[in-house]
């Protein structure tokens, strides 16, 4: 029976006292985007198979060993999605977005799957917040979507992360390093593992991504990109690292950077962590100029990346990076008898309208247990309304933290709430939490 009680290898349950964690990184993500100017998208779970086989590359590791993939009750094949990119860039030509004004400017926050052996910070089913800024071809552009992933980590606090650059150049010079690479693994053959050995022909590039470890030893002594770029590619990169220093947004140029995907052309980037053992990549990204077309959709020079929320967090966790305080119960509005029970509801229910966090017992618990449950979930406020309290539209409302307690009109009582809770949000501020939506705060002053 423990198929029923154990959910399937390389998934993650995301529990209730975590989802707060999950909820900043998606929101800071989110909210800088914003910023940048970035819309969300959302897309399907599952796509037809030819569009990652197309779009990701049918040399890849995702697609040929990684990807879940099946026959539905009509006999389509489908797959669910790998990553985020190839399924935005169906929907921006499905939907005729490219033909609007450019650059477009789309991000998400989405589920991917692939079989992967799992390990930390390696997962079957992860998530990734994703953007693609479609239709800008300069440096300019590729230096805007590294400060952005910067600004979000910066945003959440997060240090030590260092970004590595390269480029892999465009099919032009690409036709002459993959000739290079042919020659040097060709004298590696028999070495090579099977996969790899069918790679050789169609895309030696794969053999420098394999995960055996006997092919990353042999594709230490590779020849590297850099030495075959072309004069526009050498300065489209030149030019990134002339802005990124412009920008101050510390970089390395590593040539051994290839990425998995096939879509990749020019600029790639990925920001690494040495804090999270092997999977220390928490975001990779690059420019995919020839992709759209790829698809069918007009030639549209584009460039994104995602980053992976469990290995975000992950980070965070190690090294201790602060969480914003999760918002307390404002108040726990106990009741006594039928009638107080009404009452005690549209208490909270006004409370809440207001934008405060209140409960009150919908267990039918006795008055003991009432204020016992309102320990436990650390209610700041109590109060408890019976038959008395409605005939006086009075009540004492206790402070559970200090022990003391006022006499409150009935109908003040919200009034009072906003006076005693006030001191809550002006702390938040101190502490720097630039982003209160986690917080129990009075939707006036929000913002
Ligand atoms: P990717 O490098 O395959 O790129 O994945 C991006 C991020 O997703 C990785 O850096 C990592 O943080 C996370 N990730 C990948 N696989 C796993 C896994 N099995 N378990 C946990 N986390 C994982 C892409 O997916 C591209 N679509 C990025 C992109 C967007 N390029 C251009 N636009």
């Amino acid at each position: 029976m423990a198929i029923l009680t154990k959910a399937p290898r390389g998934t993650q349950d995301v529990l209730p006292e975590q989802s707060a964690k999950w909820q900043h990184v998606e929101r800071t993500a989110l909210k800088v985007s914003e910023l940048f100017g970035f819309k969300e998208i959302r897309f399907p779970t599952f796509e037809h198979t030819e569009l990652f086989a197309r779009g990701v590359g049918d040399s890849t590791d995702v697609v040929q060993k990684e990807m879940y993939t099946f026959n539905d009750k009509g006999d389509r094949s489908i797959t669910l999605r790998p990553e985020g990119t190839a399924g935005t860039m169906r929907a921006l030509i499905e939907h005729g977005v490219l033909g609007g004004a450019l650059p477009v400017k789309v991000s998400y926050l989405t589920s991917c799957f692939r079989y992967e052996k799992p390990q930390a910070g390696r997962l079957r089913e992860f998530h990734q917040f994703g953007a693609e800024l479609v239709g800008a071809a300069s440096p300019a552009a590729d230096a805007e979507m590294i400060a952005m992933v910067s600004q979000i980590f910066d945003q959440l606090q997060i240090e030590g992360l260092s970004l590595e650059i390269n480029s892999i150049g465009c099919p032009k010079c690409r036709a002459d390093y993959n000739n290079a690479l042919r020659e040097y693994f060709r004298s590696h053959e028999e070495e090579l593992c099977e996969t790899c050995r069918g790679r050789l022909d169609r895309n030696p590039m794969r053999i420098l991504d394999c995960k055996s470890p006997v092919c990353s030893k042999i594709a230490e002594g590779a020849p590297v990109i850099l030495d075959y770029l072309c004069d526009d590619c050498r300065e489209h990169f030149e030019e990134l690292q002339e802005r990124l220093s412009d920008l101050g947004i510390e970089y390395t140029v590593n040539p051994t950077i290839v990425r998995g995907l096939d879509y990749y052309t020019r600029t790639v980037f990925e920001f690494v962590s040495n804090a999270i053992g092997a999977q220390g990549t928490v975001c990779g990204g690059g420019r995919y100029d020839g992709l759209i077309e790829l698809l069918g959709g007009p030639a549209t020079p584009s460039i994104g990346f995602a980053m992976g929320i469990e290995r975000l967090l992950l980070l965070m966790e190690k090294t201790g990076v602060p969480f914003p305080e999760e918002g307390s119960v404002d108040i726990y509005v106990g009741s006594m008898g039928r009638r107080a029970s009404l009452e005690a509801a549209n208490i909270v229910n006004s409370l809440r309208a207001e934008g405060f966090r209140a409960e009150s017992d919908v267990v039918g618990r006795s008055v003991k247990a009432q204020m016992k449950y309102a320990d436990k979930i650390g209610a700041v406020f109590s109060c408890i309304i019976g038959d008395s309290e409605l005939e006086n539209g009075k009540v004492a409302v206790k402070n559970m933290k200090q022990g003391t307690s006022d006499e409150v009109e009935l109908d003040e009582l919200i009034e009072y709430i906003y006076e005693n809770r006030l001191g809550d949000v002006c702390g938040a501020l101190e502490d720097g939490f630039s982003d209160l939506d986690g917080m129990n705060i009075p939707p006036e002053i929000k913002f």
